[in-house]
């Protein structure tokens, strides 16, 4: 059993040690895009002046991806701070699994599902987000495929494409849809193969729902790519310039559903036989419909019938679930997590948050694995069903609430909790209600560190990326704001990559808590730095402490 060794010099505080995680809230580099610098922040300030505050790298290499142009996600952030070590994350073992053929190789899930398609004369479909976000996929993927596939033989492959605006610009579509209509052409040229679009939607609004949120995405999801029903097109482009122009100012991720067809019939409806991927890498958007495909009986929504196809995820998205059950590449060994640590110390752990970031608390920070350790407690508050610029404190009252009561109450000595507002919000691109999002984070911060003051615990406050951060497309060699014909600053939807903070909060100083000397710190780094202050000795090969105590 992996074991920590109690640190004889402080043994722990008398109250909890309080993990707070301000999803997407980092710290900009120009004001004026910087919208958690421009809301009403009395508790951060303060803890900006007074507390132990440092700068925290969330992006790039720090976090496992494959370069420092790839900005932090959830995933990733919350895998490095629940398991304190940076691993080589899916984008980059994708990346490399196809540059080195291992993912094409004899033998492989590619190779089943590519024989499946021969053997049945049948269609290869591929399900997913068509850009290079990288956070949940990337489009270099999807091509790398469709031209093996071509390689090796496939007559037919349909693509069932789901628009981002939400990692990239938020109404870059016809970026990604422009590039890709090209690429099908020059594949299909020598009239060899038959590969197109045949259906697709905005990603927030079919297929990628998570953590049970909202189910009916998916079911429209299905719909649209199984069954072919919906709006029909002839293109994509034609779809996309369509519902523009139809609901003006509609962001790329929530387009609605389109089906394609020629001559008036569906040109790939998902039928017996035939072999699908689903190409997103990351797994929380990808479980539901996973699940959709993979389950037997499905009490979600009625599929009416299911056709039998052979199914594989670009990933394995749940290590304890084995879920789907292939997968083209494997993913980081995530071991070891601080949850695991905590749990054979006899720490009890409580981890809140509501629906929409409730399992990057729990299944992201426990290394992509659904499973509880033994002192461990969940806690879900269900988020609403709605358009988070409409309620940007979304439940951030609940979760204070939740986690003053479990402080007060004294049974949990570690909490981790997320508040998702600066994330969710962000996202929106709807900076005024960023702006309230934020606010409502530090109320909640500040009533926490109200409660750990009059328990003696202590806090640990940080970020898993930036967003709220960097709501204005920058220039990208002077930092100022890029402004459209009309003068007006082009809003910006997807993570920053910007550094996020450290902060040690030990109102009864009982820790004696200072930073310590951490190049390069990022946050992995808050691992060893909990462990720290709960009175044990971080593991040896866990990115080192913040803070020296004692
Ligand atoms: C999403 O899935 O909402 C975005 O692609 C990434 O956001 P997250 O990494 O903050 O969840
Ligand atoms: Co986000």
């Amino acid at each position: 059993m992996i074991e920590l060794k109690k640190n004889v010099a402080f043994t722990g505080p008398q109250g909890p040690v309080v993990l707070v995680i301000m999803d997407g809230m980092g710290i900009g580099k120009n004001p004026a895009s910087d919208f958690v610098k421009q809301a009403n922040t009395p508790n951060l300030d303060w803890l900006h002046e007074n507390a132990l505050y440092t700068k925290l790298r969330a992006h790039g290499v720090a976090v496992g991806l494959p370069d420092d142009g790839d900005m932090g996600n959830s995933e990733v952030g919350h895998n490095a701070i629940g398991c304190g070590r940076i691993f080589e994350q899916g984008a980059a073992l994708i990346g490399k699994a196809i540059a080195s053929g291992a993912m094409y190789a004899d033998g492989s899930v590619w190779h089943e599902l590519i024989t499946h398609v021969h053997d049945q004369a049948s269609t290869l479909h591929f399900i997913g987000l068509l850009s290079d976000g990288n956070v949940h996929s990337n489009i270099n993927h999807l091509e790398s495929m469709l031209r093996k596939a071509k390689e090796q033989g496939v007559k037919r492959a349909r693509i069932h494409a789901l628009i981002d605006g939400r990692d990239v610009p938020p109404t870059s579509a016809f970026e990604y849809v422009e590039r890709f209509e090209t690429f099908l052409d020059a594949l299909n040229a020598d009239g060899t193969v038959d590969y197109c679009v045949a259906s697709g939607g905005g990603r927030m609004n079919i297929t990628m729902d998570r953590y049970d949120a909202n189910w009916d995405m998916v079911k429209r999801g299905w719909a649209t790519h199984v069954k072919a029903e919906g709006r029909t097109f002839a293109s994509m482009q034609e779809a996309v310039t369509t519902f523009r122009a139809e609901m003006p100012g509609i962001l790329d991720q929530d387009l609605p559903a389109f089906v394609i067809e020629r001559d008036g019939v569906a040109v790939g409806p998902i039928v017996d036989g035939d072999s699908v991927i689903l190409f997103n890498f990351r797994g929380d958007r990808a479980l539901e419909i996973t699940k959709a495909f993979e389950a037997d009986e499905l009490k979600e929504f009625d599929r009416g019938g299911k056709p039998d196809v052979m199914y594989a995820g670009m990933m394995q998205y749940d290590g304890d679930l084995g879920v789907p059950a292939r997968y083209l590449v494997t993913p980081p060994a995530i071991d070891r997590t601080m949850s695991e640590y905590l749990s054979n110390a006899g720490v009890k752990q409580l981890a809140i948050s509501e629906t929409q970031k409730y399992g990057h608390m729990t299944y992201f920070f426990n290394g992509n694995n659904s499973g509880k350790f033994a002192t461990e407690t969940w806690q879900e508050i269900p988020s609403d069903v709605c358009p988070f610029e409409d309620a940007p404190r979304m439940k951030a009252d609940e979760i204070t609430a939740a986690v003053v009561k479990a402080i007060e109450g004294g049974e949990y000595q570690f909490i981790r909790l997320n508040f998702p507002n600066g994330d969710m919000v962000g996202h929106t691109g709807r900076v005024d209600a960023v702006k309230l999002a934020v606010e409502a984070v530090d109320e909640g911060v500040g009533k926490i560190m109200a409660a750990l003051k009059q328990t003696n615990g202590i806090m640990v406050c940080s970020a898993d990326h930036g967003n709220a951060d960097d709501m204005c497309e920058l220039d990208k060699k002077t930092g100022a704001l890029v402004l459209d014909e009309q003068g007006n600053y082009k809003p910006k939807t997807a993570h920053s990559l910007n550094p996020v903070p450290g902060i040690v909060y030990d109102p009864s100083g009982l820790a004696n808590a200072r930073l310590a000397d951490v190049p390069n710190a990022g946050i992995a780094n808050l691992a060893a730095t909990c462990i720290t202050l709960l009175g044990f000795e971080p593991p040896e090969d866990y990115a080192a402490s913040l803070v020296a105590v004692g």
